[in-house]
C-alpha cells in the first residue's frame, strides 16, 4: 500500500495565525541531563523551539549528572540521539532533517555542572556557575530547573536548591523568577503526594511549581477546549440529556520494555490514571471557563477532579498480560507475557491492564457514567474518547423501533489518527426507507501541515512565559489520588491468582467486558491502524 497523504485542505476564514510571544531570557537546568527524557524529548523539543523562533535569544542549558563529564560529550551524545530520528517515522520525535545553525546555537549555550544530586556541594558549585552563566548568556538570572530524574530525587534536589538559595526569586541582586519542573509520578498515593506538596510548598509558591503531564502536550488534547468552547454547536448537547455515557480508551501496544523495575513498583492504575486519562477526562467534563486564564481552567478542571466520585473496588477491573501475538508492519509476532519480562516478578500481581467506571457528581453529569480502559499489550495502539448519544426517542421507521437504531457517536481520536468523527444514520439509497450508520470525520492531517513536534514544546515554552495552564495544581494532584485511592488499597491487600488474564494482543480481560455489560453497554472496539 503507498502512503497516500492527501495534501492540505485549505483552512476555512481562519485569522493569520497568532505568533508566541518570545519567552523571557534565561537558564535552563536539567537535573538528569545524560537521562533519556532529555535525549528522547527534553532535547528535541528544544531544538523545535529554536527552529521556529521560540527559544529566547539569551538563553542557556545546563545539564546536571554525575554521568556527564563536559559540555562537549553531551552535546555530542544530543546530536547523535537527534540524528537517529531523522527520517526515522517510528520514532516518537518528528524531526524531518537538522539546521546546522539551529544546532550550533543551541549546542554553543550548552554547559555541564557534573555532580552527585545528593551532595550538598554540587548546588554551591551550580550556584557559581548560574552565577556565571548569567553574565555570559545575560539571561537576567530568571532559572528554569527541570527534574528529568527518578521520583526520589524530587524532593531532595528541591531542598537542596532551597538550602543553596536557588529558589528565592527576590534577592540583593535584584528579582528573577526561579520555577521547577517536576515530571510524574507525582507521588504513588494520597499520603506520598500531600507529603511531596507539603515539602515543595515550604520551599517554593504555587506559582513557581511546574508539575507536568505530557498529555496535556499533546495537540488534540489541547484541542477538545477548542472544540467544546469555540463552537456553539455542541455545548447545548454536551450534558446528561443527550449524553448516555463516555468512554476513554488509552490503549498502547508496548508491553513494559525496559522498564520492568519502575513498572512493579507502579502498575497500569498507577502510571495512566490519575494522571494521563484524568487529564483527558477534565477537558471532556469540565464547565466552560470564564476565559482563557491558567487559573481560569485550572479551577474549572479542579471542580471535575473534586466532583469525582471516590470509587469503589466494585467499579474497577484489573488485568494482566500473558503471552500472545501483537500486530506489526511485518505482521503478527509472538510476544512473552509480563512475568516474563526483564525486572518483573515470575508471580507478579502487577496490573497491566485497568478498566474503571466513574461517576461525576454535578448536574451536568449526574447518571452519566465515564468508563476508562488503559493497559499495555493491547491490540493496538489509540487514544479516544468516545461520546454516545441517547437514542431518539421515537423511531418513525416500518420496523425499526428505537431500540435497533445504531447510535450515535462523537469520537475524538487523540492518537495516532488524530482528528474527530461523527456517527450517525441516513436513508440507504433505494425504493424503500431503509437506514444505515455512516461515519463524518475530520482529520488533522487532511488540514494542517505536519510540524516536527515531540510533544514537550509547547509545555517548555508554557515554563518559559510562565504560563502554568498546561500544569497540575498542588490540589488538583491531591483529588485525582484520592479518587483512585481505596482500589490501590483494595488491590495491594488482596493477590490476583487469576493474572495473567489477558493474551498480548487482545483488549484486556473478559471482566472488563462485564463491567459494561452489567450496565447494558459495551466497549466499542479498539480502533486498528
Ligand atoms: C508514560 C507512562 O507516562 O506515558 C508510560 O509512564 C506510557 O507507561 C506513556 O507508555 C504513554 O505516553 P504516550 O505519549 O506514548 O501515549
Amino acid at each position: 500500500m503507498t502512503d497516500q497523504t492527501p495534501s492540505t485542505a485549505t483552512v476555512l476564514d481562519a485569522p493569520p495565525r497568532r505568533e508566541g510571544r518570545p519567552p523571557d531570557p534565561c537558564a535552563m537546568v536539567i537535573f538528569g541531563a545524560g537521562g533519556d527524557l532529555t535525549k528522547r524529548l527534553l532535547v528535541p523539543a528544544l531544538y523545535n523551539l529554536a527552529r521556529t523562533g521560540l527559544l529566547a535569544e539569551n538563553f542557556a542549558l545546563v545539564g546536571v549528572d554525575l554521568a556527564v563529564t563536559s559540555a562537549e560529550q553531551w552535546a555530542d551524545e544530543l546530536r547523535a540521539m537527534l540524528q537517529s530520528f531523522v527520517g526515522n517515522s517510528s520514532s516518537e520525535s518528528r524531526i524531518d532533517a537538522i539546521d546546522d545553525a539551529v544546532w550550533r546555537r543551541l549546542a554553543g549555550a550548552m554547559s555541564v555542572v557534573q555532580g552527585d544530586l545528593n551532595d550538598s556541594g554540587l548546588y554551591d558549585r551550580l550556584k557559581d556557575h548560574l552565577h556565571t552563566v548569567a553574565r555570559e548568556h545575560d539571561t537576567g538570572g530568571n532559572c528554569l530547573f527541570y527534574l528529568a530524574v527518578a521520583d526520589r530525587f524530587f524532593a531532595p534536589v528541591a531542598t537542596h536548591l532551597g538550602h543553596a538559595g536557588l529558589l528565592g526569586e527576590q534577592d540583593s541582586e535584584g528579582t528573577a523568577w526561579r520555577r521547577l519542573v517536576i515530571e510524574k509520578p507525582f507521588g504513588h498515593d494520597l499520603a506520598s503526594a500531600r507529603v511531596l506538596n507539603r515539602q515543595l510548598r515550604s520551599l517554593l509558591h504555587e506559582q513557581q511549581i511546574y508539575r507536568i503531564d505530557h498529555f496535556l502536550g499533546k495537540e488534540t488534547v489541547q484541542n477538545i477546549m477548542a472544540f467544546r468552547f469555540a463552537n456553539g454547536l455542541f455545548e447545548p448537547i454536551w450534558n446528561r440529556d443527550r449524553i448516555d455515557h463516555v468512554q476513554i480508551t488509552v490503549a498502547e501496544q508496548l508491553g513494559v520494555e525496559h522498564r520492568g523495575k519502575f513498572y512493579e513498583a507502579t502498575g497500569a492504575l498507577r502510571d495512566m490514571v490519575p494522571n494521563h486519562v484524568f487529564q483527558v477526562l477534565a477537558m471532556v467534563a469540565m464547565e466552560p471557563p470564564g476565559g482563557f486564564g491558567a487559573e481560569q481552567i485550572r479551577n474549572r478542571k479542579a471542580d471535575v477532579f473534586a466532583q469525582l466520585r471516590t470509587l469503589t473496588p466494585e467499579d474497577a477491573v484489573r488485568g494482566q498480560y500473558g503471552p500472545g501475538a501483537i500486530a506489526g508492519p511485518g505482521g503478527r509476532h509472538d510476544v512473552p507475557s509480563y512475568r516474563a519480562e526483564d525486572n518483573v516478578a515470575r508471580d507478579s500481581d502487577t496490573e497491566t491492564f485497568v478498566a474503571l467506571r466513574l461517576a461525576i457528581d454535578n448536574w451536568r453529569w449526574a447518571g452519566v457514567p465515564f468508563y476508562l480502559r488503559t493497559g499495555k499489550r493491547m491490540s493496538a495502539r489509540a487514544t479516544e474518547v468516545a461520546i454516545r448519544f441517547k437514542p431518539a426517542p421515537f423511531a418513525p421507521f416500518a420496523d425499526t423501533d428505537v431500540a435497533h437504531l445504531p447510535p450515535n457517536w462523537l469520537v475524538l481520536n487523540i492518537q495516532p489518527d488524530e482528528g474527530i468523527s461523527l456517527q450517525f444514520e441516513v436513508k440507504r439509497p433505494g425504493p424503500v426507507m431503509d437506514l444505515a450508520a455512516v461515519r463524518m470525520a475530520f482529520r488533522y492531517r487532511d488540514w494542517f501541515p505536519r510540524e516536527p513536534n515531540v510533544g514537550y514544546e509547547t509545555l517548555i515554552y508554557d515554563c518559559m512565559i510562565g504560563d502554568q495552564t498546561l500544569f497540575q495544581r498542588g490540589d488538583m494532584v491531591e483529588e485525582t489520588w484520592r479518587v483512585v485511592q481505596p482500589v490501590l488499597e483494595a488491590w495491594a491487600a488482596a493477590p490476583a491468582p487469576y493474572f495473567p488474564n489477558y493474551a498480548a494482543g487482545h483488549d484486556g480481560p473478559e471482566s472488563a467486558h462485564h463491567l459494561l455489560a452489567e450496565d447494558g453497554r459495551a466497549w466499542r472496539p479498539v480502533p486498528k491502524p
